[in-house]
């Protein structure tokens, strides 16, 4: 039976995280284990920043963006100097379990702690939904309904002014947040990499739906394909509608997070100290059609994820 274990953000933030402690805190206490929140990620583990927590410790966070936790990249992780010192800290405090909220990268520094026998559980945790082995990863959806709160203010001056608004999200490598952003405000063109895409027909078929009587567009850019800036001069140069790029940056990364985050959160927190108390280790929680699943470590690192293009062809079909 396990007694005593930890939990850590890592990574990127992602609202919701909060979620996810606060239920991997009231879970683990209510099995009678031992919870220590680990601040700032990896860092936190080498260095003996941990402390106990107890149920109060995760009071008035459900709703809250950030993580209450900190979190930090960790160079000296990805070492095994690092890790067995992490590993020390972990034998020193008697902490058996740990719960890991981040992405791929935090996950891979887990599987390496699992390696020495600390038992990790992954929780996915980015606003991207760019891991493989999940549906879902938590502060997507807060991502995406602030992303297009955002899309909507600016296509009130781009309707005023008659322009093209070209406006970037984030995702790192991945177009989910652009292609369900781009749908939900009604954008004329959507450009990730999943998808070829070519400035000079976007540019024609804007004139084209000039002439039958369209005064705005709202292009939404994935960060992967970034340029928003000189995306925005050449469609000014090709149409002669005049155009803005907006980069909306860390901005999504924040605010409290939805009902969908706080529940996934809730879901997959609870369903990882369910894992650890089996005595579990080395695998990634996740949700598949709605059902939780969990993987072995290396086996989610390798899978891969698909794009929603039958979306992305709906939102092109359909702009006018
Ligand atoms: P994310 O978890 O969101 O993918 P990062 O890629 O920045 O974010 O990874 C977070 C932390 O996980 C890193 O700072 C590092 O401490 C650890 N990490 C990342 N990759 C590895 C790796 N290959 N081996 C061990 N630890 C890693
Ligand atoms: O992974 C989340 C994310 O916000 C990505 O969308 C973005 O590419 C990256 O993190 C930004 O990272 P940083 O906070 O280091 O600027």
């Amino acid at each position: 039976m396990i007694k005593k274990i930890g939990v850590l953000t890592s990574g990127g933030d992602a609202p919701g995280m909060n979620a996810a402690v606060r239920a991997v805190v009231r879970t683990a206490l209510s099995k009678g284990m031992d919870v220590y929140g680990v601040r700032r990620g990896y860092v936190g583990l080498i260095n003996g920043d941990i402390f106990q927590m107890d149920e109060r410790s995760v009071s008035d966070i459900i709703h809250t963006g950030g993580t209450v936790l900190y979190t930090a990249r960790c160079p000296e992780f990805r070492t095994q100097e690092g890790v067995a010192k992490a590993k020390a800290k972990c034998d020193e405090l008697g902490i058996e379990g740990l719960v890991v909220i981040g992405g791929d990268g935090s996950f891979r520094g887990a599987a390496d702690l699992s390696a020495m026998g600390v038992l990790c559980i992954g929780i996915p945790g980015t606003i991207d939904n760019d891991i493989s082995c999940t549906d879902y990863t938590i502060g997507f959806d807060t991502a995406m309904n602030t992303a297009m709160e955002l899309v909507d203010k600016l296509r009130d001056t781009s309707q005023s002014h008659d322009r093209i608004s070209v406006v970037e999200v984030m995702g790192r490598g991945a177009g989910h947040i652009a292609v369900n952003t781009g749908i939900a405000c009604g954008a004329t063109d959507i450009i990730t990499k999943e998808v070829p895409y070519d400035l000079d027909s976007i540019a024609n078929t804007m004139l084209a739906k000039k002439a039958k009587g369209k005064q705005n567009f709202v292009v939404i850019v994935a960060e992967s394909i970034g340029h928003s800036q000189e995306i925005a001069t050449v469609l000014q140069e090709k149409t002669g509608i005049e155009a803005r790029a907006t980069i909306l940056g860390h901005v999504q990364r924040g605010g409290s997070p939805t009902v969908r985050d706080r529940v996934e959160a809730t879901r997959m927190g609870y369903y990882a100290v369910e894992l650890l108390e089996q005595g579990v280790g080395n695998r990634v929680v996740g949700i598949k059609d709605n059902k939780l699943v969990d993987y072995d470590i290396q086996e989610a690192l390798a899978m891969t994820k698909s794009y929603d293009e039958k979306l992305h062809h709906i939102a092109e079909q359909i702009a006018y």
